[in-house]
């Protein structure tokens, strides 16, 4: 039986295979998306992708598209992005997804609304009848206002932890804010619960990416799935 990290590997493959030569590629993060980001290397290397440039939604994923020589621009440069490829922390059956377990959610965010196509790449592990089941929500909020958006998440039902890094110390996102990992439960009403996180000032970004997922591709033991959102 295939690995968790084998499974990841078949599904950012096959992912990889919907960059072409001249597209602008959003590149998401974590260990699955690193799979993708490797495998596009090698594409270009071996000269089967010609003329790309890839937007990097993390500063991890800026040095390892760096170190393997993938030309990288801004939004300075590019404002829109042909086709992202990018993990997921859950997914359920409309191709809603929770994001941020690597504290990437706000560039992500930014990266797959620019882009035309949003391919989501994971293991079967996964998919989830209701988000929020598998995975505490990350809520990223600016470090003034985090013991009373910890207070607010409670008030809205969730149980909230501060993220910490492996060695003990207060985990910083990309912007240097702090990650809220807000355990709702099987979240109900994700509308109402994104519209009132939306609202919130101090709440700079959160993890549930509604609508924003066009492909969702599942590599499972027996096999890959293609899931498109405009087909469930
Ligand atoms: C980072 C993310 C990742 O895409 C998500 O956590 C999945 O990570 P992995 O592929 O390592 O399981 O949202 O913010």
């Amino acid at each position: 039986m295939a690995s968790q990290d084998e499974l990841k590997q078949i599904a950012a493959n096959r992912a990889a295979e919907f960059v072409e030569s001249d597209m602008v590629v959003g590149l998401g993060s974590g260990s699955t998306a690193n799979f993708a980001i490797q495998r596009i290397a090698e594409r270009i290397k071996s000269g089967g992708l010609k003329n790309i440039v890839g937007i990097p939604s993390s500063a991890r994923t800026e040095k390892l598209a760096t170190e393997l020589g993938i030309p990288l621009v801004g939004f300075d440069e590019k404002q829109q992005i042909d086709i992202t490829i990018d993990g997921a922390d859950e997914v359920d059956p409309q191709l809603n997804l929770i994001k941020g377990g690597g504290g990437a959610l706000l560039r992500e965010k930014v990266v797959a609304q620019a882009s035309r196509q949003n391919i989501i790449i994971v293991d079967d592990s996964k998919l989830s009848a209701h988000l929020g089941t598998k995975w505490a929500l990350p809520v990223e909020v600016i470090p003034f206002a985090g013991k009373t958006e910890a207070s607010f998440l409670k008030s809205l039902g969730a149980s909230v932890s501060i993220r910490s890094q492996g060695d003990g110390a207060i985990f910083k996102t990309d912007q240097n804010n702090l990650i809220l990992d807000a355990d709702f439960g099987p979240i109900t009403d994700l509308a109402k619960l994104a519209a009132q996180l939306d609202g919130r000032a101090g709440i700079v970004e959160h993890g549930l990416f509604l609508e924003l997922a066009s492909d969702v591709i599942v590599a499972e033991s027996n096999g890959i799935r293609h899931l498109k959102r405009n087909e469930n």
